[in-house]
């Protein structure tokens, strides 16, 4: 307790609050976004408050970002703090459930599955399953009508990217047992695990069980496929995960090949559902862009719109800056937390962190802050038009290799929404791929715009590590004559 109400000598500033378990709980989880800018104008870019007991220490800016985000592995640590939630989700000896070096060879692998040529068949893949699921949609019955956004993407999402990624077996079993084991799975990572991942929840024993189901229907896929009794029909990272090797010579066992398909299936699904929620949610607040996204694609493709392929997305810059400028005001992960390993000095400031400290970083703070981007709190796809490389890592950055990429050692850049530094993300082009090709199957399909034609937009749920619209979010689609 006397550790929560006195402040050391050179650490940062301790954000107010009345009582010490609760701290800044509650102001916190409502809205980070709002929590953060406050005291950022109370505190400076460096401050700490109390989350369920816990003090955290806050880093903003491009310095903050830096400092936590680039952070070397002797002084900040992820699998410590992320593991007691995602560990009984994703399984034993992967992700966070081993040490950083076997993280950065799977990440090496899951990137280099990532290919030009399986992200081409991707794009094949995802507008087809787009295409089938508008068709089979009840929402989408006759002309026009109203759908909820956030609900019908979100399955859309899963669909897509199972089709994609995850290969065909898991997608046939997504429309009767993998979606239920899905659920229960994804139960695991409610809010009150976060809070309370030492507690023996009730819905622990469901998360248990359907994840020790998928790790078995996984590791069937496997056997099959390496049978021969499953023919390969398309790349997809199962087989490319097959075919790996550890650094030691060993196969990746079957039951981390599960465990890796696990976490693409999380990772994907919760930051990409909400990211293309919020892409069609801006989009409806201003239906007048849905229609510059359509000129752009007749413009780029012809007026008949044939099917997209691959190298059709960079024909459609605006499509890509639509995602861009979403991404940059409803960044899916709010908060990044590193453990500290031993006392630093906080970049930039003379405060000193002590060991065992909790660091949160934030880079959805410097993307919304004024001094990089006018009229911050405008969405506005066209304030890429020019600056559409102003904040992209250069040739000039220092660069590091963690194995699985080369990036910048450091990055000045405030836009940060894939992270930096060794947890950078991987899944950057693939989500890209799949946002871009649902996106311009929508716009194709449909006019949208919000109920009655306001410009307004729903607020955000906080609750959990992954942020996403509140719902229900409904707008009105119309269908698009075909001449
Ligand atoms: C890491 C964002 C999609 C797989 C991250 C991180 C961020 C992020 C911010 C860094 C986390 C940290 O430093 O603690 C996003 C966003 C996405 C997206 C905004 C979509 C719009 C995906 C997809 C996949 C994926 C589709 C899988 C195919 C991963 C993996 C990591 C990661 C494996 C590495 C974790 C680590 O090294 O600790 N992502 N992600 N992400 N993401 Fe993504």
């Amino acid at each position: 307790l006397s550790q929560l109400l006195i402040k050391k000598p050179n650490e940062p500033p301790l954000v107010f609050h009345w009582f010490p378990l609760v701290g800044n709980t509650v102001t916190y989880g409502m809205d980070p976004f709002k929590f953060f800018f406050e005291n950022q104008a109370k505190y400076g870019n460096v401050f700490t408050f109390v989350l369920l007991g816990r003090k955290m220490t806050v880093c903003l800016d491009t310095t903050g970002n830096n400092f936590i985000l680039n952070g070397k592995i002797k002084d900040v640590n992820a699998e410590e703090i992320y593991n007691p939630l995602t560990g009984p989700v994703f399984g034993k000896d992967v992700v966070y459930d081993c040490p950083n070096s076997k993280l950065m060879e799977q990440k090496k692998f899951v990137k280099f599955g990532l290919t030009q040529e399986a992200l081409r068949s991707y794009v094949d893949l995802i507008t087809a399953e787009t295409e089938d699921f508008i068709k089979g949609h009840k929402a989408f019955k006759g002309e026009k009508g109203i759908f909820d956004i956030p609900e019908v993407l979100s399955q859309l999402t899963i669909y897509t990217a199972s089709r994609a990624l995850q290969g065909q077996e898991v997608r046939n079993m997504f429309n009767d047992k993998f979606a239920a084991l899905f659920h229960d799975l994804d139960m695991g990572f409610s809010p009150i695990n976060f809070q309370l991942n030492w507690f023996p929840l009730p819905h622990n024993r469901a998360r248990d069980n359907a994840r020790e189901t998928m790790i078995k229907l996984y590791s069937d896929i496997v056997r099959k496929r390496r049978s021969g009794e499953t023919k390969k029909e398309s790349p997809d990272m199962i087989w490319h995960l097959m075919d790996c090797k550890y650094k030691d010579g060993t196969q990746i066992p079957d039951h981390e090949i599960a465990g890796i398909m696990i976490a693409l299936l999380m990772a994907g699904q919760h930051s990409s559902a909400s990211t293309i929620s919020w892409v069609l949610l801006r989009l409806a607040s201003r239906p007048e862009l849905v229609e510059e996204l359509y000129a752009e694609q007749q413009q780029a493709l012809g007026d008949h719109l044939p099917t997209l392929s691959h190298d059709d997305l960079p024909k459609l810059p605006l499509h890509a800056q639509v995602v861009k400028e979403t991404l940059r005001l409803h960044a899916p992960i709010h908060s990044i937390m590193r453990k500290v390993k031993q006392p630093l000095v906080v970049d930039g400031t003379n405060y000193v962190v002590p060991a065992g400290r909790t660091l949160m970083s934030s880079p959805g703070v410097s993307a919304q802050m004024g001094s990089y981007f006018p009229n911050p709190s405008v969405w506005d796809p066209h304030r890429w038009d020019a600056e559409n490389t102003k904040f992209e890592e250069t040739e000039d950055d220092e660069k590091i290799d963690y194995g699985w990429g080369v990036v910048s050692k450091g990055t000045n850049s405030p836009y940060l929404p894939f992270g930096a530094g060794r947890h950078r993300c991987i899944g950057e082009q693939f989500a890209y791929v799949q946002l871009q090709t649902i996106l311009v199957a929508f716009v194709r399909e449909f006019k949208i715009r919000n109920v009655g034609g306001s410009r307004d937009i729903v607020g955000t749920d906080y609750a959990s590590l992954f942020s996403k619209p509140l719902t229900p979010g409904t707008a009105e689609w119309e269908r698009r004559s075909k001449a």
